[in-house]
């Protein structure tokens, strides 16, 4: 099932539940972002891709989603606000961690509320899949739901994550029952955060990771 039938309403969904809080949270170290060769994983609706394609013009796009309807309403929203950088953007309809990535890497890696779509087994893949396709020395920018520490805003957290899971679960198969961190493990691919922002009492996380020019 996926997100195909929640896609074309996204982005009301987003603003009436959110308001704007998901999209600074996006674009929160967008001016820290330097790359040639980008891959937007499970992007989704296209929100991040137009304001990356207006800080970076000439960088090298690949969307992918495993969502054929969240693309076209990406393809779309970027068509009509930034036509121009269209050839740059390769649109790849696939899925992780099953997907068979190029063998020149990427210098910047982007998932924007999208591996909180995973646990276990299958977050451990995706992370693999993603830390192997960013070259040493690149970025990586994970904007996410986290659990706050202070015991005041937890249980609130907890109660709209658990809420969260139950409807996507529904309505899109989520693979995932609930948030599980993926921050260790991209630490022990040999990556180190640079620049952290966390907001709505620290239910929300904007993170800037730096993968060691040596690799790992
Ligand atoms: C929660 S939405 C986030 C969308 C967007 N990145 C954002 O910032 O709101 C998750 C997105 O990941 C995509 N997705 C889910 N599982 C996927 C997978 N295994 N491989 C690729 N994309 C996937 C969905 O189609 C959806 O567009």
């Amino acid at each position: 099932m996926g997100f195909d039938r929640l896609a074309p309403h996204y982005d009301w969904m987003e603003l009436i539940v959110a308001g704007g809080l998901l999209q600074r949270c996006r674009l929160a170290w967008l001016g820290e972002l330097s790359a040639e060769r980008v891959l937007l994983a499970g992007e989704g609706h296209g929100r991040f891709l137009v304001a990356l394609s207006q800080r970076l013009p000439n960088a090298k796009i690949t969307y992918l989603d495993d969502s054929g309807v969240m693309l076209d309403v990406a393809r779309r929203r970027l068509e009509q606000v930034h036509p121009s950088i269209m050839p740059q953007v390769e649109w790849l309809h696939a899925s992780l961690p099953d997907w068979s990535p190029p063998a020149a890497g990427f210098d910047l890696v982007v998932t924007n509320f999208f591996l909180d779509c995973f646990d276990g087994d299958l977050l451990k893949r995706v992370v693999d899949c993603l830390s192997t396709v960013c070259v040493p020395g690149g970025q990586w920018l994970i904007s996410d739901f986290t659990v706050p520490s202070h015991p005041a805003f937890r249980i609130p957290a907890t109660l709209s994550l658990w809420l969260m899971y139950r409807f996507f679960r529904m309505t899109t198969n989520l693979p995932a029952r609930s948030l599980e961190s993926p921050f260790p493990q991209i630490q022990a691919h040999g990556f180190t955060r640079s620049h952290t922002r966390d907001s709505l009492f620290g239910f929300l996380t904007s993170q800037l990771w730096c993968r060691a020019p040596g690799g790992n």
